[in-house]
């Protein structure tokens, strides 16, 4: 194998990995941490601090450091003064709170594609180079692969894109918890406003954001869940879903997600009860 065809190959096993989940790395040999310890140099000054005990639970329920708190209620006093989508875009463009605004963006905000009064909103992680550069969400290669296969599922022109941040986060890495954070507030208002019938959530960052749960997008995914609003005003069903950027790693994956999208049309397209 040549070394550039063995790097993607590690890349690619990697990418899937943390897409499944996987944030820790473990040894093929079982390591003695107890005996360890009792090798371990006489505490320093420094690490003789006390240490704060390890936040227990999900650490999408980490609270908001003081920053950012500020930051989440300046965004939410927009959101809610916000009463079209189209003052909702222009409210976020003024936001300065977002962190990322200032770190990856190179140009602009990222707000949404598509149609207002679509019954499907799709919501990704945050946006990359392409879209950093044309304003809009999912115009670069994996955006291109998710309309084909909206359009094979008969999805064309009945959705509407955004994301779970609006500005690049640096080298194109997952949004942060508290970068979500900041911009759920309008993500939320967007909702509320165009109130879709139901969402479908791309990727493993964006379901945890979306469902407040720490599990894996390859357990969350094919599966309906709820998304509630923090008011408790507006309930959404919820298709969590692998991102198109890995199945452009992993394209052995796309029947997963035609079987998740599948699914999702059957219920849009299913009549309403009376
Ligand atoms: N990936 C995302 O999650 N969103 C985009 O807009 C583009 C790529």
């Amino acid at each position: 194998m040549q070394p550039s065809q063995a790097y993607r190959a590690a890349e690619s096993l990697l990418a899937f990995w943390a897409e499944a989940g996987v944030d820790a790395m473990l040894l093929d040999e079982a390591v003695d941490r107890i005996e360890a310890g009792k090798i371990a140099p006489p505490p320093s000054p420094v690490a003789a601090r006390p240490v704060p005990a390890p936040v227990a639970g999900p650490r999408v329920a980490a609270a908001p450091s003081p920053d950012l708190s500020a930051a989440i209620a300046e965004a939410q006093q927009l959101a809610q003064a916000a009463d079209s989508i189209e003052a909702l875009k222009a409210a976020i463009e003024a936001f300065e709170g977002c962190p990322l605004r200032f770190e990856g963006a190179a140009s602009q905000a990222v707000f949404y594609r598509g149609d207002p009064a679509a019954p499907l909103m799709i919501v990704g992680d945050g946006p990359g180079s392409e879209e950093d550069a044309q304003g809009a969400p999912f115009v670069g290669r994996a955006g291109q692969l998710l309309d084909r296969m909206l359009a094979a599922a008969g999805l064309t022109g009945r959705v509407f894109i955004t994301n779970t941040v609006f500005w690049r986060p640096p080298g194109d890495r997952a949004p942060s918890p508290p970068e979500q954070a900041v911009c759920a507030p309008f993500l939320e208002r967007a909702m509320e406003l165009l109130s879709p019938k139901m969402l479908l959530v791309l990727g493993a960052s964006s379901a945890k954001a979306l469902l407040r749960k720490d599990e894996g997008i390859l357990s969350l995914r094919g599966r309906w869940h709820e998304w509630r609003s923090h008011s408790g005003n507006l309930e959404l069903p919820v298709m969590p879903t692998l991102h198109p950027a890995f199945l452009l790693r992993q394209p052995a994956a796309k029947k997963k997600v035609w079987s998740d999208l599948l699914t999702a049309t059957e219920r849009l397209d299913r009549p309403e009860r009376p």
